[in-house]
């Protein structure tokens, strides 16, 4: 195909590359998604090398301190780049450029320009303003229509899409940024996210969706909607095989969306469900609005309303002011849920939330040696649970796969989101199989095929 450029106003774009690096969540590598595709259309494709790329775009996670020493680090090495061609733009967005774009752009002189997370959809006018010579700026703002109403963007020709259908977060946990670096919760409409997902299906072979918000519970609030009643309505896509949600917050899980967990033919057997602590005096100092006997209740209708559901968790350690005797409770808590993997983390001091200004933070060993302690006890849990795994069946998506010594390893994901992996001289990617698990250990599962259905199978759920 011949390469033309494409000429919008006073300014001719030739064919140019951009490279992008995502921080953080699911929510960035959405993000990151839609930015490829806003900028296709001024004529980029995407490249996997810095080098060789003429816009290079840092998509930024304020969640803890690690993700920001990682952008730092890695900004730090495009100083040379950008000495060797200053031609090459270089960009930072996200959940950093929301809250310290400005000063970002002022102190590093390599950067060209910031924008935040509300205005990811305009990527496009700030990239024309930077190439029509516009010098360093930076781009926050928040939307403040009442509505939120977008079109998913797909740019990796995979059977798997992330779907947001909400954006924002209202709980302010005492703890945490994102309220800050996402802004007010605000909803798509349902009829919106079906007509939405109908397309995805029906013209760009999706079959796997995964529904996102920082809070998806507490979807459609302002329209008068609910993630049950959307699940039910994407549950009827012909051709739509599986729907996940990430994440949730124990607070807004309804009866009703339990009831779904049960009911909905194509709603994924797992659910992600942080509950941080397991000591209800460290939860309150969270703000967290729930208590241990609440959360572990939700987990039993859970349990009932679908015997086969498998269920995750987040965890903080060492809260301030959080004592042994608190931290011991979050050990019994991991004993009486059962997860079947934890996110953990040491408590990370974010700049403008409240936890940052309690009084007693303990010390980075204490964090460390607790947060040890939790995740050596969850091993031991998660060991167990893998090991009942062994001689059963599951449906997998295969995701990818690794060569060694000649062996190809393909791995794919159990409906559940557990990683199986099995070895084939075949070409499996993106195949649906039914796979044996024939051993299994605390992080890996090893399986052999038992039936391959490709990449189209008939539908699985009827
Ligand atoms: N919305 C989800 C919820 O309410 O559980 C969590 C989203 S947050 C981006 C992901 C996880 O990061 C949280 O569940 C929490 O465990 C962790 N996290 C957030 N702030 C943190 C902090 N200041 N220090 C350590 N971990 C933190
Ligand atoms: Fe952060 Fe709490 Fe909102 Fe989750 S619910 S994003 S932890 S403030
Ligand atoms: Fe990080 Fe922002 Fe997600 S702070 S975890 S990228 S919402």
């Amino acid at each position: 195909m011949e390469n033309k450029d494409i000429v919008l106003g006073d300014i001719s774009f030739p064919p140019r590359k951009v490279w992008i690096k995502t921080y953080g969540c699911q929510m960035n590598y959405h993000d990151s998604e839609r930015i490829y595709g806003q900028l296709s259309k001024l004529n980029f494709t995407k490249t996997e090398e810095q080098d060789d790329a003429d816009l290079l775009i840092f998509n930024t996670c304020s969640v803890r301190d690690l993700a920001n020493q990682k952008f730092y680090s890695h900004l730090g090495e495009t100083k040379k780049l950008k000495k060797e061609n200053k031609e090459k733009k270089i960009a930072v967005c996200g959940c950093m450029a929301q809250t310290e774009g400005k000063e970002m752009i002022k102190k590093y002189k390599q950067l060209d320009f910031a924008f935040g997370t509300d205005v990811i959809d305009s990527v496009g006018e700030f990239v024309y303003r930077s190439y029509s010579g516009e010098d360093k700026f930076s781009v926050n703002t928040w939307d403040k229509t009442s509505d939120y109403s977008i079109e998913t963007q797909i740019t990796h020709g995979t059977p798997q899409a992330f779907v947001n259908i909400i954006k924002g977060c209202d709980k302010f946990c005492s703890y945490c940024i994102v309220p800050f670096t996402r802004g007010r919760e605000k909803s798509r409409k349902i009829k919106e996210i079906v007509d939405d997902v109908r397309k995805l299906v029906d013209y760009q072979g999706i079959q796997e969706i995964t529904l996102l918000g920082q809070n998806v519970n507490s979807f459609g609030k302002e329209n008068s909607e609910n993630l049950a009643q959307l699940i039910s309505a994407l549950d009827d896509i012909s051709g739509l095989e599986l729907i996940r949600y990430t994440t949730s917050h124990p607070y807004d899980v309804s009866d009703e969306l339990i009831a779904i967990h049960g009911s909905a033919k194509k709603l994924s057997n797992h659910l992600h469900l942080p509950v941080q602590s397991g000591s209800n005096t460290v939860l309150q100092r969270m703000l967290r609005q729930y208590t241990v006997e609440h959360y572990l209740g939700l987990l039993e209708k859970l349990r009932k309303s679908n015997p086969n559901i498998v269920i995750s968790s987040d965890i903080i350690a060492g809260f301030p002011n959080e004592t042994e005797a608190e931290h011991r409770e979050t050990l019994e808590l991991l004993e009486k849920a059962q997860f079947d993997f934890i996110y953990s983390y040491a408590f990370s001091v974010r700049r403008g939330t409240k936890a940052a200004r309690m009084d007693d933070i303990l010390t980075k060993d204490i964090r460390g040696r607790r947060l040890r302690e939790i995740q050596a006890h969850q091993v031991s849990i998660q060991e167990k649970l893998r090991k009942q795994m062994e001689g059963k069946v599951f449906r997998v998506l295969v995701e990818g796969s690794n060569a060694m010594k000649g062996v190809t390893k393909w791995k794919g994901r159990t409906n559940c989101w557990r990683i199986v992996h099995f070895e084939s001289p075949e070409n499996l990617m993106w195949h649906w199989l039914d796979v044996k698990v024939v051993e299994a250990t605390a992080f890996s599962c090893q399986g052999e095929i038992i039936a391959d259905y490709g990449k189209n199978p008939p539908s699985l759920y009827q």
